[in-house]
């Protein structure tokens, strides 16, 4: 019987530098074709907010919006690691935290969360991590933040920011986490990242120098017009099959995100 990737299974791929391929999924339908086609890790990200519930942000995305999801995604895939969103405010405490992950790994069966990682996140990372729950850093764009940023922007560019970020997230994986999400940062910082960091380094918009890479699945079929960073990988082509199956191919030969996608 086929057996669900590990963390240690990801980590392996990292140290032989082989790129780790992850996509948003939100139901069963979706989880087991991306699942056959290859994508190891199968984010239930809080974008369902704006993709599925059609909402113009992701803050109003609930803990049961999150634990239906992800249960879904977990029912439709056998092999790839399923990671879920800690959606806004859930985890603002570390006491918080621990009741929203566990609800959604008792609830739904995934094996990682990951969450946003605001200025004291460090201490809801190590209180989840003596938990024993595995935890994913979100870092560089935060949408969960965007009325304070006031849009979706690159993070990072000024060099006093962008060594900002590279010390939260070694301060992050010191905490306990085991695995980075990089989000709309320069190429250059998420190449550094990935070269500081032990945990794998998974980018969105962050070049093609990270660990692994993950896109909003709609974004990738062209059903949501997505940023500049994304690529639609169903236009010439047949099939949602065959669009997957292009995206985990051009991640494993590093030829996705290349010059268009990728961010200065
Ligand atoms: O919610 C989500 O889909 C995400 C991606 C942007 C990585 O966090």
């Amino acid at each position: 019987m086929e057996r669900r990737l590990t963390l240690t299974d990801l980590r392996a791929l990292k140290e032989r530098g082989e790129p780790i391929v992850a996509l948003t999924a939100y139901d069963a339908a979706f989880a087991r074709l991306l699942d056959r086609a290859g994508v190891e890790i199968l984010l239930v990200g809080d974008s369902l907010g704006m993709v599925i519930q059609g909402r113009e942000t992701t803050l109003g995305v609930t803990v049961d919006d999150m634990v239906y999801h992800s249960r879904c995604v977990v029912a439709g895939s056998r092999r790839a690691l399923v990671m879920a969103d800690l959606p806004f405010l859930s985890c603002a405490t570390p006491e918080r935290a621990v009741d929203s992950a566990g609800r959604l790994m008792q609830q739904s069966g995934v094996q990682m969360v990951k969450l946003e990682a605001g200025p004291d996140a460090e201490a809801v990372v190590e209180r989840l991590a003596g938990q024993g729950i595995p935890v994913c850093a979100h870092l560089g764009l935060l949408p969960q933040t965007v009325h304070k940023l006031g849009g979706y922007r690159l993070q990072g560019r000024e060099p006093e920011v962008a060594e900002a970020i590279l010390r939260r997230a070694q301060a992050l994986e010191a905490a306990g986490a085991d695995m980075v999400l990089v989000e709309c940062v320069p190429a250059a910082l998420a190449a550094r990242l990935s070269e500081a960091l032990t945990v794998p380094v998974i980018g969105i918009g962050a070049g093609a120098e990270c660990d692994g890479q993950v896109l909003v699945l709609h974004d990738l079929l062209g059903v949501t017009p997505g940023p500049r960073f994304s690529r639609d990988f169903l236009a010439g082509r047949g099939s949602i099959t065959e669009a997957i199956s292009a995206y985990v191919a051009e991640v494993k030969a590093r030829r996705f995100p290349g010059p268009p996608e990728t961010l200065a």
